[in-house]
C-alpha cells in the first residue's frame, strides 16, 4: 500500500535551525548509529528506512504498516530522542504519509522545500544519506523504488525549470556575508573541516582571490585536497590548539554533533589579538560553542541568520517553483502506477514456483501410474505439452491483474 510510506521530519519551515541541530543523531552515543537505526526497524516495525540529516532538515523516510497514532509517535520519539520530553519533541515534527510522503520527498530532492530554493546540494546529500543507509543494510525494495523515482524527478525539475539557474547555496550566501563583514582576500582565514561544504567554501575563496588560507581537518589527506583548491596550507585538526599565526576570519563546518571551537580553544587561537573577528559556522548543530559567541567580540554568521537572504532568493524563484510542482504532480501519478505494479510483482512473485509444483505433483504423484504405462514417444509429447502449459500459465494471472487492477 502506498499509505505505508511515511515521513517524520523537522525542517526550517517548522523549527529554528538551532532546534533542527538537536535532532541530528550523533555517529555514536555509546551505540553506533548503524546499530541504532537497524534496531529502530525492528522495534518500531519499520521495513525500510532512510535517515537524512542536512543543514535545514532531519528526515526519516520509511515504510511501516503502523498508523501515525499517538502510541507509534511516542515509541518513535523515545527511541531516537530519549533526552526530549515526548510531547515537546512530537510538537516539532511534521508528518506525511502515502502520496503526501512521496510528494514531500520529491519536493525535498528538487529543492522546492529547501531553505535556499534551487540549491542542488540537497540531491547530493540525499544520495549520500541513501548510500550510507544502504551500507547499513536498512534500505529495502520500497525505499529503493521511491528513491529511483525521486532522483528521476529531481533531475527533470532541474533540467526543465529555471529553479537552479543563477545558482545560490547556503555557502554562496555565507561568503557574501563574510565579504560584507569586511574580510578581504589578503586576510588570514582558517577553515575547520574539509567536507563537501568547506570544499565549496574554498572554491568561492579561490574565486575571490584569497591568498592566506589554512585548512584543518581530522584526516589530513582531505585537508590537503581542500587546501589545494585555494593554494592554502593543510594541518590536522589535532594541531589547531597549537596554531599561533592568528586569524581574521574562520569558517567552521564539520559533521560533528559536538562543538569543535570551544571557549578555551578560541582564546588560544586569538593569540591576544583584540580586533573583531568574523566567524562563519555552517554546521548543524553548530560547531562553535555558545560561550564563544557570547564572550568574544565576534561577527558571527550562521545558517539561521542567512534565512532573510534565502527569502529574497525564494521570491526570485517563485514562478519556477510552481512549474516544478506541476512536474512533481506528474511524477507522483507515474510513481503510483509503478508502485502498484511492483506490489503485484511481489504478490505474484512465487507464482512460477507454485505452478511448477503443481506440474511436478501431477507427473510424480497424481498421474504417475498412467504415465508409467505410456511409451517413450507419448511421454515425451506429454512432457512437452506440460512445459508449454506451464510457460503460458505463469504470465496469465499477472496479465489479468494488470489489466483489471492497475490504474
Ligand atoms: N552540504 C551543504 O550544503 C551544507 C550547507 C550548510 C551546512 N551543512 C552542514 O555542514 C556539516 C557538514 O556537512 P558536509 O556536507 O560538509 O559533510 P561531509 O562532506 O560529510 O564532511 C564531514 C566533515 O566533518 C568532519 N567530521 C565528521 N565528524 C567529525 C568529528 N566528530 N570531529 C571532527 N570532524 C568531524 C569530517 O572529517 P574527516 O574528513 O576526517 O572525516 C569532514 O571534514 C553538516 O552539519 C551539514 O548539515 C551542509
Amino acid at each position: 500500500m502506498i499509505g505505508n510510506y511515511k515521513i517524520i521530519t523537522v525542517t526550517h519551515k517548522s523549527s529554528t535551525i538551532k532546534d533542527i541541530g538537536k535532532f541530528v543523531l550523533p555517529e555514536s552515543n555509546g551505540v553506533p548509529l548503524s546499530i541504532r537505526l537497524e534496531k529502530a526497524r525492528e522495534q518500531l516495525s519499520i521495513s525500510d528506512l532512510l535517515y537524512l540529516p542536512t543543514c535545514n532538515r532531519v528526515m526519516y523516510f520509511f515504510q511501516t504498516e503502523r498508523e501515525f497514532e499517538q502510541g507509534f509517535l511516542e515509541e518513535f520519539t523515545r527511541f531516537f530522542y530519549p533526552e526530549w520530553k515526548v510531547g515537546k519533541a512530537i510538537g516539532k515534527f511534521m508528518f506525511y504519509e502515502g502520496e503526501e510522503a512521496i510528494r514531500h520527498l520529491f519536493e525535498v530532492a528538487s529543492s522546492v522545500d529547501s531553505l535556499v530554493v534551487g540549491e542542488r546540494e540537497i540531491i547530493r546529500q540525499l544520495r549520500e544519506s541513501y548510500r550510507k543507509c544502504q551500507e547499513m543494510g536498512i534500505i529495502g525494495d520500497s525505499v529503493r523504488l521511491a528513491m529511483d523515482a525521486t532522483v528521476r524527478t529531481a533531475k527533470s525539475v532541474y533540467a526543465t525549470t529555471g529553479i537552479g539557474q543563477k545558482p545560490v547555496s547556503i555557502v554562496s550566501l555565507a561568503i557574501k556575508k563574510l565579504l560584507e563583514a569586511g574580510i578581504s582576500p589578503t586576510d588570514r582565514v582558517l577553515i575547520v573541516g574539509a567536507g563537501q561544504t568547506n570544499l565549496l567554501v574554498c572554491k568561492f575563496l579561490k574565486k575571490y582571490g584569497f591568498t592566506n588560507v589554512v585548512v584543518f581537518n581530522r584526516s589530513l589527506t582531505k585537508a590537503e585536497e581542500v587546501a589545494a583548491v585555494v593554494a592554502g596550507n593543510a594541518l590536522p585538526l589535532s594541531n589547531l590548539a597549537e596554531y599561533d599565526k592568528g586569524f581574521d576570519g574562520m569558517v567552521v563546518c564539520t559533521a560533528s554533533t559536538e562543538a569543535i571551537i570551544t571557549h578555551e580553544l578560541y582564546k588560544q587561537l586569538l593569540k591576544g589579538e583584540k580586533d573583531k573577528k568574523v566567524v562563519v559556522d555552517l554546521a548543524i548543530p553548530n560547531n562553535v560553542a555558545k560561550e564563544v559567541v557570547e564572550s568574544f567580540e565576534i561577527d558571527y554568521i550562521e545558517i539561521e541568520g542567512l534565512k532573510k537572504l534565502a527569502e529574497k532568493n525564494l521570491q526570485f524563484r517563485s514562478n519556477e517553483v510552481e512549474k516544478a510542482k506541476l512536474l512533481i504532480e506528474e511524477s507522483i501519478i507515474e510513481f503510483k502506477s509503478l508502485y502498484a505494479e511492483r506490489l503485484l510483482e511481489r504478490a505474484f512473485g512465487d507464482m512460477p514456483k507454485r505452478i511448477k509444483a503443481v506440474k511436478s505433483k501431477a507427473i510424480n504423484e497424481v498421474f504417475r501410474k498412467e504415465i508409467d504405462g505410456l511409451d517413450d514417444e507419448t511421454r515425451a509429447l506429454m512432457e512437452r505439452m506440460m512445459d508449454y502449459m506451464e510457460k503460458k500459465c505463469i504470465g496469465i494471472p499477472m496479465k489479468v491483474a494488470k489489466e483489471t487492477i492497475l490504474p
